[in-house]
């Protein structure tokens, strides 16, 4: 998708459509005011006739006759909104634009839009004319063959196409089905479309990790003849003593449950199990296209959890990497179980700083809804700083407790912890409890995405599947991290 800055005006503007904002109170923008004189006043009266609400991300389609050069307006609605919403809002209003346009083919397509925050605007028309077509003859989405933005910096254009791209590139690895997506098909994908980017991998195979006393991760894997695989990424933007950030990602290729089977309905989404790791792998790749000044590293742990006479069961007890005994009372509580080993691995490489995002509980999703991240925290400092970047990049999160009488929930009669905790209550707490068993005293903090990862329904600026959500948090937590916390 090619983006591209506009000095045309929209009156003159000759791409197949232009697009043009109404405030969600009906305050015409500029260039909406413009093409309305241009056509006689007639967005005006659309408004006024109460035809066209112009509530936040919503269209109107018009075809002129004469007055304007292009054949097509796009009018969408934008919320005001605050300072702390302008990506959010920014990215809505363009996707849901953007969306609206692709449901045919267009060559070129103009924004006259007043973003508050341009960036995610040319990140948000670039992932909302992109649906979940990988795999079907006839397309639901278009894509937009050239997007224009008028009076959109170079700077700003650059950094919302890389956002633009590793977004979609991160729903595009969520969105493909375990056939095709699994632990050594995802480690060959990513570094063919990291080639060439100053970026190293590393790949630990099923041997490796055998050697390397990652228990945890086999376990899971073994029930699967797809072997399981760890990959770690280092970009190096900054000096060899700067600390280094790590993004931990949870790559369960496809989770049926295990022995502790899924009903159909709570696994046929369970593709998107692997929706940390591609996360980790987008921000990894717009961070090192945009040259951060920052040392960051991020850690895929990958396996797919299957059932088979070598699965691993219930009453087991595994030795994690950091010494840590587990009784596996669930083997449907898998993630906990490979992040245990894949934050061990990444504390062992002498990282600062710790984020972990994981698909990780249904219980997330019980307490949040399904669009908001939970977010858990060994170190408020730390956490505080993930929270604002995820504000600021427009990405729904919120904090949940961590307090210390959940630790008793996943004591075990024989073994250190076990894998779950007190049956379905707090599930999501009880969860990131047993994360914390395994970062010491590194400042960490877990990002339970669930919810918001992927999404069985469309809305006005997303097509359903994979959001690629936590994206722009990593990719703005990246640029803090560079300014130095
Ligand atoms: N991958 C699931 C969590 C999940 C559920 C992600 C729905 C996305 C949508 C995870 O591995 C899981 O199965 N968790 C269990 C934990 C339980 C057995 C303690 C859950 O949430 O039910
Ligand atoms: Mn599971
Ligand atoms: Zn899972």
């Amino acid at each position: 998708m090619k983006v591209a800055a506009t000095s045309a005006s929209p009156v003159t503007c000759s791409a197949d459509a232009i697009v043009v904002a109404v405030r969600s109170d009906k305050q015409l923008t500029p260039a909406a005011k413009e093409v309305d004189t241009a056509l006689g006043g007639v967005i005006q009266r659309l408004l006024d006739s109460g035809e066209f609400a112009a509530a936040h991300a919503t269209t109107l389609v018009l075809y002129p006759t004469a007055g304007v050069a292009t054949k097509c307006v796009l009018v969408v609605g934008m919320e005001e909104g605050t300072v702390d919403q302008a990506a959010r809002i920014s990215r809505e209003a363009a996707g849901a634009a953007a969306k609206r346009l692709a449901t045919k083919q267009r060559n070129q397509v103009a924004f006259f839009v007043p973003f508050p925050c341009p960036a995610a605007g040319v990140c948000g028309a670039m992932v909302g004319c992109t649906g979940q077509d990988l795999y079907r003859a006839e397309r639901k989405l278009f894509p937009i063959a050239e997007l224009q933005f008028a009076e959109l910096t170079e700077p700003q254009l650059v950094e919302g196409q890389t956002l633009g791209e590793a977004v979609n590139w991160t729903r595009e690895l969520v969105n493909t089905p375990p056939a095709d997506m699994y632990p050594r098909s995802f480690v060959e994908i990513v570094q063919s479309t990291l080639a060439g980017l100053p970026i190293q991998s590393e790949v630990w195979d099923a041997r490796r990790l055998e050697a390397e006393k990652c228990q945890a991760i086999l376990a899971v894997g073994r029930g699967s003849v797809r072997e399981p695989q760890l990959l770690m990424l280092h970009y190096r933007g900054a000096s060899p003593t700067a600390p280094v950030l790590a993004l931990v990602g949870k790559g369960v290729t496809f989770d049926s449950g295990g022995l502790s089977l899924k009903p159909s309905e709570g696994m046929l989404d369970m593709k998107c199990d692997m929706a940390g790791a591609a996360t980790v792998v987008g921000a990894m790749q717009a961070i090192a296209r945009l040259q951060l000044p920052v040392n960051v590293s991020a850690y895929c742990g990958l396996v797919e959890n299957m059932v088979s006479g070598d699965s691993y069961k219930l009453g087991d007890v595994i030795r994690t990497r950091a010494g840590v005994t587990v009784e596996v009372h669930n083997t449907d509580a898998e993630g906990r179980l490979v992040l245990a080993d894949t934050l061990d691995v990444a504390r062992g490489q002498g990282v600062r700083h710790l984020i972990d995002l994981a698909t990780l509980t249904g219980a997330c999703m019980v307490a949040l809804g399904r669009q908001v991240s939970g977010v858990f925290t060994n170190q408020q400092a730390w956490c505080d700083q993930v929270l604002q970047a995820a504000n600021s990049a427009g990405d729904w999160a919120w904090q949940m407790p961590m307090l210390s009488l959940y630790n008793e929930l996943i004591s075990s009669p024989v073994a250190d912890i076990k894998n779950v905790g007190d049956g379905r209550w707090g599930g999501a707490i009880t969860a990131a409890k047993f994360l914390e068993r395994f970062v010491g005293d590194s400042p960490w903090v877990h990002v339970d995405i669930a919810g918001p990862s992927f999404s069985d329904r469309s809305s006005n600026w997303l097509d359903g599947g994979a959001s690629g959500c936590f994206v722009p948090t990593l990719i703005e937590l990246a640029k803090r991290y560079a300014g130095g916390l």
